[in-house]
């Protein structure tokens, strides 16, 4: 039992969770974090937790059993099922991601009822949010406002688009006809990520994985079939980046927060350019196209671009990595050390 109040992270054991347990426990070595997941944490981050509590966010049992033995005023719900499981399983992937957030939510809001304090409660959504109808579309619109484009084409697009509203509600207009208020126990943000590639792990489910599998496929020496066509362009950020900027949203005033979702950009590739930096320095790598002309399908979904115009001026995002450095200073060092071992 621990009535310091404490971090709770959901699935805390993948891609971002990886590099936000290491950031949070170096940032703040006191600040207690439990975290959520089916999984437990790897050897080098299960030392860093206070408590590691498996198991799933659908159940309420264990949720009321956390809310029972801890003080939370900050929750970063990061479990998910990704874009392209979810289009295999779609009514899991709405339980999970969608009523497993609701979950989550009711959880911070008995929390910020309980202690008084509004609990910081940050969301990672998806340039899946976004449904761009056609490649001419896409071409013309360049660079996406948040408010743009909302009609997803997946799934998972929709959780999190959904998400995003649910997650305004509570941290604006909880229980509006209540007698007593009830807002502002739930003090919502929300960044709209676009693909993430980590030298440390490699992901698994999502739509946007070409960029990292093909990185990771390189440096492991395996070969590796590229599913989207070479002139494939979406929104890419190293992974050190968007821990960052979760750090700085989560981190800054609430009264410089104009929106509630952020969109965040730092470099935005073609397939082809990813494959050209890798085969540059992976003289070696095997890499052949074999278009999957479904996924291929979800991805142009997507747009080239952001517009992160909110989110520089509000909160300070500024990526520290373009596409070169991305890959030069951290991407391939950093994997190569990897597979060396
Ligand atoms: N990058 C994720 C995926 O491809 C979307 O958030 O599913």
């Amino acid at each position: 039992m621990s009535r310091k109040l404490s971090v709770m992270i959901t699935g805390a054991s993948g891609e971002i969770g990886h590099g936000l347990i290491a950031r949070l426990t170096t940032a703040d070595p006191d600040r207690p974090v439990i975290t959520l997941d089916l999984n437990p944490l790897s050897a080098d981050l299960a030392p860093k937790v206070r408590h590691q509590f498996g198991g799933s966010i659908l159940d309420r049992e264990l949720l009321a059993r956390i809310q029972a033995e801890y003080e939370v005023d900050q929750v970063y719900h990061l479990a998910a099922l990704l874009s392209t499981r979810s289009e295999f399983s779609p009514e899991l992937a709405h339980k999970v991601n969608v009523e497993g957030t609701l979950n989550l939510l009711e959880f911070a809001q008995r929390q910020g009822e309980s202690h008084g304090r509004a609990v910081v409660f940050f969301y990672p959504s998806s340039i899946a949010a976004y449904g761009l109808p056609t490649a001419a579309a896409k071409a013309a619109a360049g660079k996406v406002k948040e408010d743009e484009f909302n009609q997803p084409t997946t799934m998972y697009g929709a959780n999190k688009l959904y998400c995003e509203h649910l997650g305004r509600y509570y941290g604006r207009h909880y229980k509006q006809l209540a007698a007593d208020p009830h807002a502002g126990k739930v003090d919502f943000r929300c960044i709209r990520f676009p693909g993430l590639i980590s030298a440390v792990t490699v992901p698994s489910g999502g739509t946007s994985d070409y960029a990292p599998e093909m990185t990771h496929a390189a440096a492991a020496g395996e070969p590796y079939e590229c599913f989207v066509r070479p002139d494939t362009r979406i929104p890419f950020m190293a992974m050190p980046d968007a821990v960052d900027a979760i750090q700085r949203l989560v981190h800054a005033p609430r009264e410089k927060l104009t929106r509630v979702v952020y969109n965040i950009g730092a470099f935005a590739p073609t397939a082809a350019e990813v494959e050209r930096i890798v085969r540059a320095a992976f003289p070696r790598a095997e890499i052949a196209t074999k278009v999957d002309e479904k996924r291929q399908g979800i991805v142009d979904s997507w747009p080239a671009d952001v517009d992160d115009t909110a989110a520089r001026r509000d909160w300070g995002h500024a990526p520290a990595y373009a596409l070169d450095t991305a890959f030069g200073e951290y991407l391939i060092p950093t994997i190569r050390n990897r597979y060396a071992r």
